[in-house]
C-alpha cells in the first residue's frame, strides 16, 4: 500500500509541512510506503499549452505520473490562504488529468490554518479538483486549527487538550484512508471504470 502526499503551501519551511511529515511518519508506522511531494520544495510550472510535450519545463512529469500512478491513496495538506486553498494546489490538479494516476482513488483532505480557518480548503476542494482526475475524497477530513500548537516535535509547544484530540483524529483518518485504499483497489479493478470512454467528467 503506497500513499502520496502532497503539501500545497508555497512556504519552504510551512506549517502544513510539519503536518504532512508528522501524517507521513504515521502511515509508515501503520505499514504504509509514503511518497511525499512539497510544492515548496519542488514547484510545479504553472499550466501552459506544452504540457505533454516532454520540453523543458515539463520534462520531469512522466516521473510524478509514474509516483501517483503506483499511488494506492494520496492525503492533501494545504494550507488555508485568504480563504482559499493555494494557487500551488490548484495548479497540481490542473496538471493532472483522468490518466495521471488520480481516478478512483481516495484521498485525505488535511487543510490547516494558524487560527480558527481551515473550512474553506475542505470546501473549494470538494467543490473543484477531482472533475477530470477523478479523486475520491473520502468522508473524513482533518482541519487543523491553531497548527502552532499542535504536531510539533518539542512537546513544551504543544497545548496538551488539542495534540491529543488531533493525534487521535489523525491517527483514525489514516487508517479509514487505508481502509479506503484497499477497497478502491478492488473497484478500479472490477472493470467497470472506463476512463477512454469518459475521459472528462461532466
Ligand atoms: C498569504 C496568506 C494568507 C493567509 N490567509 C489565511 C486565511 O484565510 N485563513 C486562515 O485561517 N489562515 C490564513 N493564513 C495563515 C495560515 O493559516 C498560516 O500561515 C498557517 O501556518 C498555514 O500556512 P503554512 O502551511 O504556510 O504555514 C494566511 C497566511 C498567508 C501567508
Amino acid at each position: 500500500m503506497k500513499i502520496g502526499i502532497v503539501v500545497g503551501s508555497h512556504r519552504r519551511d510551512s506549517q502544513s509541512r510539519k503536518v504532512a511529515l508528522y501524517l507521513e511518519q504515521q502511515l509508515q508506522s501503520l505499514n504504509a510506503e509514503t511518497w511525499l511531494h512539497d510544492l515548496a520544495h519542488d514547484p510545479l510550472p504553472l499550466w501552459d499549452e506544452n504540457l505533454g510535450s516532454g520540453e523543458v519545463p515539463w520534462a520531469f512529469l512522466p516521473g510524478l505520473v509514474e509516483q501517483l500512478q503506483s499511488s494506492d491513496g494520496f492525503v492533501i495538506v494545504s494550507p488555508e490562504w485568504h480563504g482559499m486553498a493555494t494557487s500551488a494546489v490548484k495548479n497540481f490538479f490542473l496538471l493532472c488529468n483522468v490518466q495521471s494516476g488520480l481516478a478512483h482513488k481516495p484521498a485525505l483532505i488535511t487543510a490547516v490554518s494558524g487560527g480558527d480557518g481551515g473550512a474553506y480548503v475542505v470546501s473549494e476542494l470538494r467543490t473543484s479538483s477531482y472533475k477530470n482526475n477523478r479523486l475520491c475524497y473520502i468522508p473524513e477530513q482533518l482541519v487543523v486549527r491553531n497548527v502552532g500548537k499542535v504536531f510539533n516535535a518539542d512537546s513544551a509547544e504543544n497545548d496538551p487538550e488539542a495534540h491529543t484530540y488531533f493525534v487521535d483524529r489523525a491517527g483514525y483518518s489514516l487508517k479509514l484512508l487505508l481502509a479506503y485504499s484497499e477497497a478502491l483497489g478492488a473497484l478500479r479493478g472490477g472493470g467497470v471504470v472506463d476512463l477512454e470512454g469518459y475521459p472528462n467528467g461532466m
